[in-house]
């Protein structure tokens, strides 16, 4: 029997990010209206878009349709009601489209998560992915949560919003069960933080 060597894992300064992302034009002078609100089942397939663009470049983790429809009433979304895209035969058109989201799952009598927080590159740094932590912070003390916490690896944006790095033998076993489904599971690169609300 012959053994061939597997190629070595490219060090992931090595990996070639896979841009999916759709393409915007923001030099477009139209004014734009960028509204934040529920997601609706409708939304399924952009939010999954948006996020597993950024999973394939593993910043985050990567959804299917089955988890979406599961969890819609979990989300958050922003869209710009007036964008103009390119669509695929190049035509200049103009959709509505899903530019942020963000999610708060509930998993214990006093703790959520914020999972699947993502904003599209063309609208980083605008103050969305801050407002839609604010929305979900506001969610989640209605129900009556008193402590948020995420999985990043960005922690610094989640440092100007109050959140603490807090060590994983320190969180509730309960926050492990989504752990076990990620394929980071043996060699996890991110930083466990908490808000208290
Ligand atoms: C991280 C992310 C959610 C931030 O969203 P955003 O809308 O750009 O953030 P805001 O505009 O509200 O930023 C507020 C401040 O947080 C800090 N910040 C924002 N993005 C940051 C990043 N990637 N790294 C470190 N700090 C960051 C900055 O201080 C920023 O202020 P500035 O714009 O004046 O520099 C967004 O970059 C993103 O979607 N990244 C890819 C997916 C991801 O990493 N998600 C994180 C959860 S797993």
């Amino acid at each position: 029997m012959e053994y061939i060597e597997p190629p070595p894992a490219l060090k992931p300064e090595e990996q070639k990010p896979k841009e999916k992302f759709l393409k915007v034009l923001l030099d477009d002078k139209e004014e734009r209206q960028i509204v934040i609100q529920k997601a609706r089942i409708r939304d399924v397939e952009e939010i999954l878009e948006l996020v597993n663009a950024f999973a394939a470049m593993n910043l985050m983790l990567p959804r299917g349709p089955q988890y979406l429809y599961e969890n819609i009433r979990d989300f958050v979304i922003a869209c710009d009601s007036k964008v103009p895209v390119y669509s695929m035969t190049e035509t200049k058109e103009l959709l509505h489209l899903i530019v942020a989201c963000g999610s708060l799952h509930v998993l214990w009598e006093d703790i959520a998560e914020i999972r699947a927080l993502a904003i599209h590159p063309d609208y980083q740094h605008l103050g969305l992915g801050s407002k839609l932590v604010e929305v979900m912070k506001e969610e989640a003390k209605q129900l009556g949560i008193r402590h948020l916490y995420t999985f990043t690896l960005t922690e610094d944006f989640f440092k100007t919003l109050g959140f603490r790095p807090q060590d994983r033998s320190e969180l509730p076993h309960k926050v492990w069960g989504e752990c076990s489904r990620c394929p980071k599971y043996f060699h996890c690169d991110e930083i466990g933080m908490v808000l208290d609300l």
